[in-house]
């Protein structure tokens, strides 16, 4: 892998911490630690505090004036060209219940450009990494989105959000492409799901409303794996736009079709109704 354009070579020091904080994930995963509640269905462990203290002390050993975003801990912000994201695990709800499908997720920016990221799944022990102009790799091995091109023969992914759910319009999005797909998983990572986009297991993945730092290293992985990532009408997408498509770059205009037609309403599968299963 090539070094960025800023002349750093920050993946292989990204690659120990991410590893380091998901074995932290995996000691606490094995004790089946307390949960507490952030929001009314938005949960945290000590897990991911624990995790984000060590991922920030890390950053903080190599890189002292970088700003730092985090889930937990908010921000550090000096003024800093290099913004950290720092998702210290992404499944909080999938880890809470034993369900072994969460990740660390770390993003790097310069000057406002996604330049490096890296996602590590412990329970498989998978490592995503990328950098800008240096494609995408999974445990060092180049990987590349699907070839699928036909938006029927598609497997996707979509997330909801934890708290707020009943403003969520994502459950109509999710009935519509359900029916005009091969599925839609909804594994409860979206920067594992992501990282699936980028290594071809899903052909696509949105979702509403995600943060930062669960989308900085995950799309530079998408985008470096030859993947593409938007807003939901097709514009660039930004970290702080609340709206995530990404997908392996073919099926990307059938999808965005998909899109505007159930904005508009038009062509709606109708929602089954309770007579019908009773009959
Ligand atoms: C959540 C996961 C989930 C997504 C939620 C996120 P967390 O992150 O990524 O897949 O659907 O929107 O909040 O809270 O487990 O870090
Ligand atoms: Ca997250
Ligand atoms: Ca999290």
């Amino acid at each position: 892998m090539t070094s960025s354009s800023n002349s750093h070579d920050f993946l292989p020091d990204m690659a120990v911490i991410a590893r380091e904080a998901g074995a932290l994930l995996m000691e606490y995963f094995r004790q089946h630690v307390k949960v507490e509640y952030k929001g009314e269905a938005d949960l945290v462990t000590v897990a991911d505090r624990k995790s984000e203290a060590l991922i920030r002390e890390r950053i903080g050993q190599h890189w002292p004036s970088h700003d730092i975003l985090g889930e937990e801990g908010g921000l550090r912000d000096t003024g800093s060209a290099y913004r950290w994201y720092v998702d210290p695990l992404d499944g909080t709800t999938n880890f809470a219940h034993g369900f072994p499908v969460f990740c660390v997720s770390i993003g790097l920016e310069y000057k406002g450009k996604r330049i490096a990221g890296v996602v590590y799944d412990p329970t498989r022990d998978e490592l995503f990494a990328a950098e800008q102009g240096s494609g995408a790799y999974l445990n060092q091995q180049r990987i590349h989105v699907s070839k699928t091109t036909n938006l029927a023969e598609c497997l996707l992914a979509t997330g909801f959000p934890s708290h707020k759910r009943h403003k969520n319009p994502n459950i109509f999005f999710y009935h519509q492409i359900t029916l005009h797909t091969h599925g839609v998983r909804r594994a409860g990572s979206a920067a594992l799901d992501l990282c699936c986009v980028a290594c071809g297991r899903f052909d696509g993945f949105w979702e509403f409303n995600l943060n930062p730092w669960d989308t900085a290293a995950g799309v530079l992985i998408v985008q470096e794996a030859g993947g593409e990532v938007t807003d939901f009408k097709g514009g660039p997408f930004q970290l702080d736009s609340r709206e995530t498509l990404a997908s392996n770059r073919l099926v990307h205009p059938a999808l965005l079709s998909e899109f505007e037609q159930i904005f508009s309403g038009n062509n709606m599968e109708p929602l089954p109704e309770m007579h019908d299963f009773r009959r």
